[in-house]
């Protein structure tokens, strides 16, 4: 066995939304492989006191403002990574957020904004990415964020159901179109794991019944979607591409 299968060295990486949860966690994975890395969001003074996290254990991080609904942050946050670390070769899609609520009330904005923060939002940094992989001449590794949800569904979360669904089928279409310029792009979906985003869900009644249906009876720690996020980033996935890797405690072989 290859002992530098899953290393990250001399690789440059993106994560979008790594300001909390998992998206801070995929950060300083990826910086402990090898990768240099850089940590995008709204919220810049938690991506710096990630970097500077990350820093002090060693690894190389760069803090950009991205805001991935606004194409010219998309744009110039590319261009400033580039500057300080050169071309992104690990792109990390992951900013997302969750509006609860029936699909008979929902307001139309906010139905857009899951809309175009979780799937237009993917696609828009996706194929900055992608253009400049392909200019540049270099392969490249894209992991969509996506979720079960994206694959079955439950009650009062229709339009974040709809773009985790959207997701996966991107995953797959990208997966297809840019095979030839040595892009692979893949995803992970996430079960119910523990993060700002859900953490008072999972205290509620409902919350906790549902932890019931899990088959491993608990939801799951960012760290533990480590795995699957060095798989597809490092070249131990080669010949993986449109795959999308299911990290659920075997949720979706149960009762959602
Ligand atoms: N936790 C789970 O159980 C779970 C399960 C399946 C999938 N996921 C997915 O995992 C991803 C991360 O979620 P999380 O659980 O870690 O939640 P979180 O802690 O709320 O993190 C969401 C991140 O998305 C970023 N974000 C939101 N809107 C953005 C925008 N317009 N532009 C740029 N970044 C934006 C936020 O950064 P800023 O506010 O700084 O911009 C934040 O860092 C999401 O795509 C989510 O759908 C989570």
């Amino acid at each position: 066995m290859n002992d530098t299968l899953f290393s990250l060295s001399g690789r440059t990486a993106m994560v979008t939304g790594a300001s909390s949860g998992l998206g801070r966690t995929f950060a300083s994975v990826l910086a402990a492989a090898g990768a240099s890395v850089v940590l995008t969001g709204r919220r810049m003074e938690l991506l710096e006191q990630a970097c500077v996290e990350i820093t002090s254990q060693g690894g190389e991080a760069l803090a950009v403002n991205m805001d991935v609904t606004d194409e010219k942050t998309v744009t110039q946050g590319f261009d400033e990574a580039e500057r300080s670390c050169g071309c992104i070769d690990i792109l990390v899609n992951n900013s997302g957020i969750a509006h609860g609520e029936s699909a008979l009330e929902i307001a139309p904005s906010d139905w857009d904004r899951v809309i175009d923060t979780n799937l237009r939002g993917a696609w828009r940094v996706a194929r900055e990415s992608g253009k400049r992989l392909i200019k540049a001449g270099k392969p490249g590794s894209i992991i969509n964020i996506a979720s079960i949800l994206g694959f079955r569904v439950i009650k009062g979360v229709a339009p974040y159901a709809i773009s985790k669904a959207g997701l996966v089928q991107m995953t797959h279409s990208l997966a297809l179109e840019w095979s030839r310029y040595a892009i692979r792009v893949n995803a992970i979906a996430p079960g119910f794991i523990n993060t700002d985003m859900n953490r008072e869900f999972f205290k509620t009644e409902a919350g906790l019944s549902m932890q019931k249906r899990i088959p491993m009876r608990r939801v799951g720690d960012p760290d533990e979607l480590a795995g699957a996020l060095l798989l597809l980033a490092s070249d131990a996935s080669s010949y993986m591409t449109g795959s999308v890797v299911t990290v659920d405690g075997g949720h979706l072989q149960s009762t959602l």
